[in-house]
């Protein structure tokens, strides 16, 4: 069940790669570089065909959401721009939170031209004067690198009143989020970009019909948006040539944890999570792979047994899992699962925002039962954090609440943590 040893690590300038083929070529900084490697071709090439050709080409692309729920952007695009209420606002989320997520800040960072760029071209689909730009607060260096791409998009008249000499005003305002996960999430910022507490609305109505102010907004991951750029230069059949049926394109990956080389990967979809973990070189000399967490925190384990697993939307769903926005921590047999799942559950107890009760009291509940189970497996508490995670899941109003007993409850059922046969069931040193 070990990957294979070694594989051809893409290289910058790899022509395999899509979303990452300026990363480490040009210069963030310097806009006429950016342009001189194809920058805003795109932009171009949007303004020939007009908003409807537009999202006509997202739809056929099959582009679905990377920030993790695949939602299919053309239609969040179709219906945003189909909106009677105006204006119409967009917003980049880029509030790149997920523990073992850091795919948005390496294109923020390496090409942050190219999203204000795509930012640009989603707000001329959807009918938006306005783009929000909110970002993580802890990504000091891609807070830098945007703001003066987008000042200096707005000096050489590619933002402003008049984009390209077109007749479109459009322009971006990067907002810098304060440090709280659930901020990530796309009614949280509508409420922190309005100036209220950062806690989620109920859905529907979808941010579509009713977002930032109230009105219609089309909320986007990075990754995301700089998928357009590809989509418009090279058509949508091309695009959706590569990878699978349902999904489409290339993926970043985030590989963390017992591997030899961690990094981001792009591959197209369809790629096993054994390719990967060879590109990456597996886990380290001597030692054995243990587990691997597949889309972060609000992911799922699989064992050293299902590294078959196709990395798309479909194929995660169907293990059981989930590719969420692109996480794979690796773990081998040094690691301490149950020290982890402590880790998890603290991570969700200290990030609920407090709104609903189930989320609220299940955080808690969830941490207090795995602090018993670490002392004592045998101390019943199975059925509680069972109880406990059936009722967050059901009953929590958002995202957070919603998926915070997938990692433990995976940890339990595919992992064997607190069977008596687990080699991860002896204490943890760390247990409260
Ligand atoms: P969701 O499934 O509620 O919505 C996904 C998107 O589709 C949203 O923009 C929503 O407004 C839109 N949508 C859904 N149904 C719609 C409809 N009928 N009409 C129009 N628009 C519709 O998922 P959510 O809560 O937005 O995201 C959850 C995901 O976020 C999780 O899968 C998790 O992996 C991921 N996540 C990512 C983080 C990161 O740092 N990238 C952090 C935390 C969670
Ligand atoms: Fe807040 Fe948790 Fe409820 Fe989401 S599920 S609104 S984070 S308390």
């Amino acid at each position: 069940a070990e990957p294979p040893a070694e594989a051809a690590v893409p290289q910058a300038g790899d022509p395999g790669l899509v979303l990452l083929r300026r990363i480490g070529v040009v210069d963030p900084g310097d806009l006429d570089d950016y342009r001189a490697n194809g920058g805003y071709a795109a932009l171009r090439r949007a303004f020939e065909i007009g908003p409807a050709a537009i999202i006509r080409e997202v739809l056929d692309s099959g582009l679905v959401g990377r920030g993790g729920a695949a939602f299919p952007t053309g239609r969040k695009w179709e219906a945003t721009a189909r909106q009677p209420d105006h204006p119409h606002y967009l917003v980049c989320n880029a509030d790149e939170s997920e523990p073992g997520t850091f795919k948005d800040r390496v294109i923020m960072e390496g090409d942050p031209f190219a999203l204000v760029e795509a930012m640009t071209i989603a707000g001329y689909a959807t009918g938006c004067h306005k783009g929000y730009l909110y970002i993580r607060g802890e990504y000091p260096r891609a807070i830098r690198r945007l703001t003066h791409a987008i000042e200096t998009a707005r000096s050489r008249g590619l933002l402003g009143a008049d984009v390209m000499g077109q007749g479109y005003a459009f322009d971006i305002e990067l907002r810098r989020g304060a440090g709280a996960y659930i901020c990530g999430e796309e009614t949280a910022i509508f409420n922190s970009i309005e100036g209220q507490r950062g806690e989620p609305r109920s859905k529907p109505p979808f941010p579509v019909e009713k977002g930032l102010f109230g009105k219609p907004t089309v909320v986007n991951n990075v990754e995301t948006l700089v998928n357009v750029l590809p989509i418009l230069l090279g058509g949508a059949p091309a695009y959706a040539a590569i990878g699978t049926g349902s999904s489409t394109g290339t993926k970043l990956f985030c590989l963390s944890g017992n591997v030899r080389r961690p990094g981001i990967y792009e591959l197209p979809f369809g790629a096993t999570l054994r390719d990967l973990l060879t590109l990456a070189g597996g886990v380290p000399e001597g030692r054995t792979l243990r587990a691997v967490l597949l889309g972060g925190a609000a992911g799922a384990f699989v064992r050293p047994d299902e590294l078959d697993i196709p990395l798309t939307f479909e194929g995660t769903r169907a293990a059981g899992t989930t590719l969420g926005s692109g996480v794979v921590l690796v773990l081998d047999d040094g690691a301490d699962l149950v020290k982890i799942l402590l880790r998890i559950a603290e991570f969700f107890r200290d990030e609920s925002c407090g709104q609903c009760v189930p989320c609220r009291v299940g955080t808690v509940r969830q941490e207090e039962a795995l602090i018993r189970l670490s002392k004592r497996p045998d101390s019943g508490d199975l059925a509680l954090l069972r109880e406990v995670g059936r009722a967050m899941r059901d009953a929590s109003i958002c995202g957070l609440g919603q998926t915070a007993w997938n990692a433990v409850e995976s940890a339990i059922d595919r992992l064997g943590v607190f069977s008596p046969a687990s080699p991860s069931t002896f204490p943890s040193t760390e247990a409260k």
